[in-house]
């Protein structure tokens, strides 16, 4: 179907899995590959849906193809790697939701529930991969015209309910493709945002969520979706999804060394660090990230004042070297002058003496705080150019340390 089988042969170690599904249930492409196929995008991995038993077919498979068998989690789902694609293996099911946002309750079902189930048309398709339905798209939802129309439509009413992520997955996948949501979507979402299904939701459900969106080349898009939807005060009164300065951070990011996803995440709590401190650690990140995030909220938007001061380098060093390159994207975000941003990046930083504590205590000082102190007193003055070489940063640290009391 106009040249869908051909792409799905042409992906990498498609042939030999087509050789080997001999005797298997009949098995599918499903989601977001052929969402990615339909659009000419390559998928990186392959999500396979079985008709059976996938961890019993993902074995199979591996033993025939000459990969690895890792099984995991409480659904049934099992990858084998190894081979040129990453094959993710889950045996269709249906689910059910006892309670909004909960993870759902799963069983063993046909393809149709399983497609069924899921987010959106254009996620809710299937290739087959078995005997003579290979290459045949299954797109009972309308998928495929979606895609090409640029709608992201729900399959039924109580999707968002039943899984708020969806909300952030919807301007997610809208941002990325072009699209926007589809008139009667639009209205559920609301309705499901006005009802307050976002806060029935895991911290770290939200978290990979909002990552993904996050880590989105069109995130500020996403982000401008969320506003107008106002699913960001939703998932806390205090967000404030702000594309241009979500914008312009992922942009400084790039000169900072900053990690977009968390510069950006400092952007999202920024106009209110102090009421979002325990939503931030809901989030579960990890310790070094949360502490990035929030050190940047806090103090990027002020460094950008601070910054316009003319102050020698050794002041400028001491101004941002505790501060994660988060701070200073978001500082540069929030209208700080560059030059002394990225004075400090390219000079500052890294800068180290010659000397070390082991020189000062070989020539007789002893171990001492005092010994610590006098070695940054000499990096300082190197910054400001006052001592260079060796032998100048040797006897300056050596008169410090000596001349200093304790
Ligand atoms: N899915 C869903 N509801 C969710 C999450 C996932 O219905 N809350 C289904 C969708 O069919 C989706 C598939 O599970 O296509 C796989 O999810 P995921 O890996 O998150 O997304 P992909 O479609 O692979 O897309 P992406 O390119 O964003 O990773």
């Amino acid at each position: 179907m106009d040249g869908l089988r051909e792409r799905i042969e042409a992906l990498p170690g498609m042939p030999e899995l087509l050789g080997a599904l001999d005797g298997l249930p009949p098995v599918y492409v499903v989601g977001g590959a052929v969402r990615d196929l339909l659009r000419g995008a390559q998928p990186l991995d392959l999500d396979v849906a079985v008709e059976g038993d996938a961890p019993e077919a993902a074995r199979a498979l591996a033993g025939r193809l000459g990969g690895e068998v890792v099984e995991h989690d409480r659904f049934g789902t099992a990858t084998v790697t190894g081979l040129p694609l990453e094959l993710n293996l889950a045996t269709t099911r249906r689910e059910s939701y006892a309670a909004p946002g909960a993870l759902p309750d799963v069983e063993p079902a046909g393809l149709a529930e399983d497609l069924g189930r899921r987010d959106f048309t254009f996620n809710a398709m299937a290739v087959g991969l078995s005997g003579p339905d290979a290459g045949v798209l299954h797109d009972p939802h309308g998928g495929r015209a979606d895609l090409d129309a640029g709608l992201v439509r729900v399959l039924h009413d109580q999707s968002f309910i039943d899984d708020p992520t969806r909300l952030l997955r919807a301007v997610r996948y809208a941002a990325r493709l072009g699209a926007e949501l589809e008139p009667h979507t639009d209205d559920l979402a609301r309705a499901a945002i006005a009802a307050g299904a976002p806060a029935t939701v895991s911290g770290k459900r939200v978290r990979d969520e909002l990552i993904d969106l996050l880590a989105e080349h069109e995130a500020p898009t996403a982000l401008k979706s969320m506003r107008t939807l106002q699913l960001d005060r939703a998932l806390h009164p205090a967000l404030e999804a702000d594309p241009e300065r979500a914008s312009s951070v992922m942009l400084a990011a790039g000169e900072t060394g900053a990690d977009p996803v968390l510069a950006a995440l400092a952007v999202l709590i920024g106009g209110d660090p102090a009421a979002l401190g325990s939503w931030l650690d809901g989030l579960a990140l990890s310790r070094d990230e949360r502490d990035r995030v929030a050190r940047a909220a806090v103090s990027g938007p002020g460094l950008a004042g601070v910054l316009f001061t003319e102050m020698p380098s050794s002041e400028l060093y001491d101004l941002l070297r505790r501060e994660p390159p988060e701070a200073l994207a978001l500082a540069l975000a929030s209208g700080a002058p560059g030059e002394p941003v990225l004075r400090y990046i390219a000079d500052l930083a890294g800068a180290r003496l010659a000397v070390t504590g082991d020189d000062l205590i070989a020539a007789g000082v002893r171990p001492s705080p005092a010994l610590g102190r006098a070695l940054e007193e000499t990096l300082r003055r190197k910054l400001d150019g006052q001592v260079s070489g060796r032998d100048e940063e040797l006897a300056l640290a050596l008169e410090l340390a000596r001349g200093a009391p304790g």
